[in-house]
């Protein structure tokens, strides 16, 4: 089958077509009607940590606009619409009282999805952790367990009949290493011992949170979503070989085999050493809960290096404005890989497109690169399909142009052009695309 080919009547029936979000990254309204600081709130007011010096505080302002998103997202002709709670916007301090203001927010959005036909995709933890609970600590603190577990319940209690699926965490290892480890997002921590014990309690809270989520009686898909690329040695020198299988050992085995075997791979837990995480007897069974599904969030494939100097131009395939390699390959090959190895009962792609120096010129944006992108990577998951792999669903990210963490507003991932001048929302080809590849009968 050439991508070229790709129809939708190609996928199974109920294949979950979607776009997806994140509260942070859309929503601003980043004080109103009772909402707490996050982590990125503080972040982005710390100098330099922001490359075009923005924050959240209006974003795409979905806070106000969120019927006018809501048909836009209908008007693709998607059946699923993936976004994440903020959780300071439900409880401010992440410990104390509810915020009904912030809950009837999601209230609204959720029914008026319904009422359109759309499937509710939940994430509780896309990254906006409470500012209080950060001061505390953080994720590297074991504490912050329980208080994921009581919001994570509060939500399931309030919107779980009404929810397609719930997803605890998006990106545990992003958030862990890039903002405990490397600094390079929020909260801005150097630490790999912290970096670790805060994976630690995000997979030892994503375990306890589905447990009392379950304890409720619901019905709905509970899961997790999960950072994912192959990786390669950047040449044939055993070194860069021997990196490669380590730099999959902290990415990947270690979240998979947690999440589905209930151990930590051996050999990252003897390379950690002293930072390996603070494992308290029982947790690993608490982490190991049966999973509905897997959420794969694929982009591009990873080259690992013990020093050879090594450049993504090399491989000579199309490199996006973020600097990755175009490679969707990479995604059959992934999916095919997590089934192998862990047989997960289902996988969703989560997550999949690219940023790319888009030109709103007379109301257009020819977007080609991103068309083939996103058609590629369908190409390729109808590939994984093929083989056998359960693979339920495919998220397109993103809905639209929105806050893209440290790289503030000048990244566009958007399948939708927002202006950030007047808010305009603008249909880019590969929506147009989209939405004609979805029509298909
Ligand atoms: C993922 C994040 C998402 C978005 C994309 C580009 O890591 O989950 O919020 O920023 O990258």
């Amino acid at each position: 089958m050439t991508p070229e080919k790709i129809t939708r009547p190609q996928f199974p029936k109920n294949f979950i077509w979607g776009v997806a979000t994140s509260s942070f990254q859309i929503e601003g309204a980043h004080d109103a009607d009772g909402k707490g600081p996050s982590v990125w709130d503080s972040f982005c007011e710390i100098n330099g940590k922001i490359a075009d010096g923005s924050n959240g505080h209006v974003a795409c302002e979905h806070y106000l606009r969120w019927q006018e998103d809501v048909d836009l997202i209908a008007g693709l002709g998607v059946n699923a619409y993936r976004f994440s709670i903020s959780w300071p916007r439900v409880q401010p301090d992440g410990q104390g009282d509810w915020n009904e203001a912030g809950f009837a927010f999601y209230d609204r959005l959720i029914n008026a999805l319904k009422a359109k036909g759309i499937e509710v995709h939940l994430t509780l933890n896309h990254w906006d952790l409470p500012q209080a609970l950060q001061d505390q600590g953080g994720w590297a603190k074991r504490e912050v367990c329980e208080h994921f577990t009581r919001y994570a319940t509060e939500v399931a209690r309030r919107f779980g009949s009404r929810l397609d699926s719930i997803c605890t965490h998006n990106e545990p290892w992003v958030i862990a290493i890039l903002g405990y480890e490397q600094g390079i997002f929020a909260p801005g921590i150097k630490s790999r011992a912290q970096a670790m014990a805060a994976v630690h309690h995000l997979l030892l809270s994503h375990g306890m949170a589905l447990q009392a989520m379950r304890g409720l009686g619901l019905k709905t898909a509970m899961g997790i979503v999960l950072n994912l690329s192959p990786i390669y040695p950047a040449s044939d020198d055993p070194k860069d070989i021997a990196k490669a299988k380590l730099d999959d050992g902290l990415i990947l085995r270690h979240y998979m085999d947690a999440l589905m075997l209930g151990s930590y791979p051996a050999d990252v837990i003897a390379h950690l050493g002293t930072d390996a995480p603070p494992v308290v007897s029982g947790d690993m069974a608490t982490i190991a809960q049966p999973l509905d599904f897997v959420g794969v969030n694929y982009y591009t494939r990873n080259f690992s290096s013990s020093g050879n100097p090594w450049d993504v131009a090399s491989t000579g395939n199309l490199v996006t404005d973020m600097g990755w390699e175009v490679y969707p390959q990479g995604l059959t090959e992934l999916l095919c890989r997590l089934h192998q190895d862990y047989q997960p009962r289902l996988l969703l792609v989560t997550e999949n497109g690219a940023a790319f120096k888009d030109q709103l010129v007379d109301g257009v944006v020819n977007d080609t690169a991103r068309l083939d992108y996103v058609r590629d990577h369908i190409a390729a998951t109808h590939a994984a399909l093929q083989q056998g792999v359960p693979v339920g669903a495919y998220f397109a990210w993103s809905l639209m142009d929105n806050f893209e963490w440290a790289s503030g507003y000048a990244k566009r991932f958007g399948l939708v052009h927002v202006d950030f001048e007047t808010q305009k929302r603008t249909l880019k080809y590969s929506a147009l695309w989209y939405q004609k590849f979805l029509s298909e009968k």
